[in-house]
């Protein structure tokens, strides 16, 4: 297999396209997540005494790639990509760890880690589980940092579903809508073929966190979603 390193020169470029789409995707999050500059950049801060991270829905791996850690640092990642999980794990550090596994049920003992954050990964998840096991997992004192999906990105895809005549991504997208109000008014969501989707509010978050044991002190709108909370 071609060292990947960017996806500018040819072979690189080549190989990408033959892979499946869901990879190349992971590969793509990977040069954004090492390119500063890019609109859709967003990394957790690292500090000097985290010493064990863990990324929930990780992909292969791609912000604990970025983020380029000591190697005093031990890091997790757990995705349910089965396929990115292999993929990563073959070019990840030596202390980067991936794992296949849900969000909703981590694979770790109680109070493991210092920082825990999830990047646009938490709005394919069962939030109050998810939030939960994040808080479960954590030292007290502990990290967690979140980028999410705000209403907007959902009135966006609505909006260019109706102009490309996307019939099956509206319906799709109408549930998202109904699923996100429940989570919003209720902390409830419905999972249907798998999918429990949704898009969040910086007040329904909050009010998710604190449930789940997190009590947050930061919500940043924009230019990206991102909600910061510590273990009580
Ligand atoms: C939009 S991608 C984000 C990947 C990566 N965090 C990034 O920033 O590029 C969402 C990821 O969440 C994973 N995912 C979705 N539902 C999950 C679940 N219940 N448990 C674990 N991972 C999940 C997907 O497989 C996918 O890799």
């Amino acid at each position: 297999m071609p060292m990947i390193t960017s996806g500018c020169d040819e072979e690189s470029k080549k190989f990408r396209a033959s892979m499946d789409p869901a990879l190349q995707y992971h590969y793509g999050e990977l040069d954004i997540a090492r390119d500063p500059a890019h609109p859709n950049h967003a990394l957790p801060p690292i500090r000097s005494d985290h010493r064990r991270i863990l990324d929930i829905g990780c992909g292969m791996g791609q912000s604990l790639m970025a983020l380029q850690l000591s190697k005093h640092v031990e890091a997790w990642g757990v995705d349910c990509d089965v396929a990115a999980v292999a993929a990563g794990s073959r070019i990840v550090p030596h202390n980067v760890h991936l794992l296949a596994g849900t969000g909703e049920y981590l694979p770790f003992t109680d109070r493991s880690f210092d920082l825990v954050f999830s990047r646009v990964a938490l709005p394919y998840m069962d939030l109050s589980r998810v939030i939960a096991e994040a808080a479960r997992v954590l030292l007290p004192g502990g990290e967690f940092w979140a980028m999410l999906h705000p209403p907007s990105m959902l009135l966006h895809r609505i909006r260019q579903d109706i102009r490309s005549g996307r019939m099956k991504d509206l319906i799709l997208c109408g549930y998202i809508g109904v699923n996100s109000l429940l989570l919003h008014i209720l902390r409830r969501q419905f999972r249907i073929r798998g999918c429990c989707e949704t898009v969040q509010t910086s007040s329904g978050m909050k009010r998710i966190l604190a449930a789940g044991g997190l009590q947050p002190f930061s919500v940043c709108l924009a230019p990206h979603f991102i909600v910061r909370a510590y273990k009580i």
